[in-house]
């Protein structure tokens, strides 16, 4: 991927679903004097995504939809050449991904490549681990299985709930997304 120069920022999109902590904390980061990113655009597959309110609030355009196509027109109109995927529950067809080879990212709370999919915290819990974390990877094709850019572990302590890890490991996951844009870009 192109590396960042000077002032030129990489035009980046943010893909929600949810709550947005990610998102909101990528936006932060791309206030920073020294971030290699503007964020341009923010797209959500639901309407009622609650992280929709930190596009609204910083004055970031957001597009709400589900169809690739459009989409697409909306990355394009940006010159979105960064796509990082933040809670972003819907799955991209091949063709999507192909388009944009090398410039999806997303974040998973897990340390891939175990727990790839959904209920990471929860089947982390019952194989009594006693580590997970949060990964940042390319996004290829086959879910949760690009390269991996940065891994952070996290202890799972003997009262940990799915909600406490999943808080414990958020905490990292807003330190660990910055970090991996950065080791791609500075
Ligand atoms: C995070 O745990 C992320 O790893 C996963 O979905 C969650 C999104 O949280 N892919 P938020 O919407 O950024 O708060």
């Amino acid at each position: 991927m192109k590396k960042s120069i000077g002032l030129d920022k990489i035009n980046t999109a943010v893909f929600i679903s949810g709550t947005g902590s990610n998102l909101k904390n990528l936006i932060k980061f791309s206030y920073k004097k020294k971030t290699p990113i503007s964020i341009n655009l923010v797209v959500s597959n639901k309407k009622n995504a609650k992280g929709l309110k930190y596009a609204d609030k910083n004055k970031i355009n957001k597009i709400i939809s589900k169809s690739e196509k459009k989409i697409i027109n909306h990355l394009k109109k940006k010159k979105i050449t960064l796509i990082c995927l933040a809670g972003f529950m819907q799955i991209l067809s091949g063709s999507f991904i192909k388009k944009f080879n090398g410039k999806i990212i997303n974040i998973h709370p897990s340390l891939l490549p175990k727990y790839k999919g959904l209920d990471t915290h929860k089947r982390a819990l019952k194989n009594k681990e006693k580590f997970s974390g949060c990964t940042v990877h390319y996004v290829t094709p086959k879910l949760d299985s690009g390269k991996i850019i940065l891994q952070k572990k996290v202890k799972i302590k003997k009262n940990d709930t799915e909600k406490s890890l999943k808080m414990n490991i958020l905490r990292q996951e807003h330190k660990l997304y910055p970090k991996a844009i950065n080791k791609i870009f500075c």
